[in-house]
């Protein structure tokens, strides 16, 4: 590797942990100051699905970034489970996704035949096939397509296997980091400073989720447009194998684990950087799962929580180089940050290594410059 200097990463989400342990992999020396404990925020409140084709982007380069990453899926979590020893639970057996009516049926037929198109193997379901496939659905649904290679992992292991496979890799991973802040000259950037005191680096990778564009010491002209966009979920204790398969309805989405919690998420708010769990959310996930499959009313509630997506003007995640050299952005992955850990962790790492920023165009900060400033920030509600 022709790495010079110390790798610097901010935030030990999954983005952040993924790049530190793909960067060490590679011959780096790499920190990660998180003022947290490993694997937590965003990276700990997801459902963790991978779905590019049943989150049904209109996007067609952000598309492919998912496809490409939900491919690499299984080698990195392979690589991840061995050197770390703990199982992710990873599952791409596909993804339901329901109907309850003909409208909605006739749009998921379009997007079966779209899939098709684009090589992406696809069953549509009628009546008896959808509650064949997932017989805890209510005897109303109407149809559904099941699009297979997608599915879900445990992003909560995720996090545990990715911190103990950077640890036993050589990663320094600094806990409950105070006072985290970016140094940077008019030119080039210099490293972290925290209660830890300063740490040299001549590349930084700011992987804060939501609160990267909060950075102290942030240049004005490095600050990714980010809005929190906050996600609130509920887990019901399931009897195992209840709900066999990650599977989409009208308002929700129900992801089964392997310890037999069934997860049901998520709102889509514009809320600031509140977390709080709200009667309302509650009530309009624990309506869509119940309306979809009315046997899940006798469940218990186990654990409710609300986390924050970090959405983009243009909902692209923003990777690589800014116009402070070594200092490098990987956030603002909205939906998709558990799906785009793998692609993400091998960008940052190639351009660190090998300068690579051809590939990054598309993702680089700099896209907004060019749109202007008024489109900088996201609009409000
Ligand atoms: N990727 C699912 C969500 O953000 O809710």
């Amino acid at each position: 590797m022709r790495l010079s200097g110390d790798v610097a990463i901010i935030g030990a989400g999954l983005i952040g942990l993924a790049v530190a342990h793909e960067l060490a992999r590679r011959g780096a020396t790499v920190r990660v100051f998180e003022r947290d404990l490993p694997g937590r925020a965003a990276s700990w409140a997801g459902a963790g699905m991978l779905a590019p084709y049943t989150e049904r982007m209109n996007d067609d380069a952000l598309a492919r970034l998912c496809a490409q990453s939900l491919a690499l899926y299984p080698g990195f979590v392979a690589d991840i489970e061995a050197t770390s020893g703990v199982g992710v639970h990873l599952h791409l057996d596909g993804i339901v996704n329901a109907a309850f009516d003909d409208v909605r049926m006739d749009e998921l037929r379009r997007d079966a035949e779209r899939l098709r198109a684009n090589g992406v193997a696809c069953d549509v379901l009628d009546r008896s096939g959808a509650m064949l496939a997932e017989p805890s659905l209510g005897r109303h649904v109407f149809g559904a397509i099941a699009v297979e290679g997608e599915g879900a992992v445990d992003n909560r292991r995720l996090g545990r296997a990715l911190t103990a496979a950077c640890e036993s890799a050589g990663v320094a991973i600094v806990r409950d980091a105070r006072d985290v802040a970016v140094e940077c000259d008019a030119r080039r950037v210099l490293g972290v400073r925290s209660n830890w005191g300063f740490a040299g680096a001549s590349h930084v990778v700011v992987a804060a989720g939501a609160w990267s564009a909060s950075l102290p010491g942030l240049p004005v002209a490095c600050e990714p447009p980010l809005e929190p966009i906050k996600g609130q979920m509920l887990a019901l204790a399931m009897p195992r194998g209840f709900l066999k398969r990650t599977t989409w309805v009208p308002g929700a989405y129900l992801v089964p684990r392997d310890d037999g919690r069934l997860l049901v998420g998520a709102t889509v708010e514009r809320a600031g950087f509140d977390q709080r769990v709200t009667a309302d959310g509650v009530r309009s996930l624990l309506d869509a799962a119940l309306d979809a499959a009315p046997a899940l009313g006798d469940f218990a509630v186990t654990e409710t929580w609300a986390g924050l997506r970090p959405g983009t003007p243009d909902e692209r995640p923003i990777l690589g180089p800014t116009s402070v050299d070594g200092l490098i952005l990987a956030t603002g992955h909205y939906r998709n940050g558990i799906l785009l850990t793998p692609v993400t962790a091998r960008l940052i790492a190639d351009f660190v290594e090998r300068g690579d920023r051809a590939v990054l165009e598309p993702w680089l900060l700099a896209r907004f410059e060019k749109e202007g400033a008024a489109t900088k920030r996201m609009s409000k509600p």
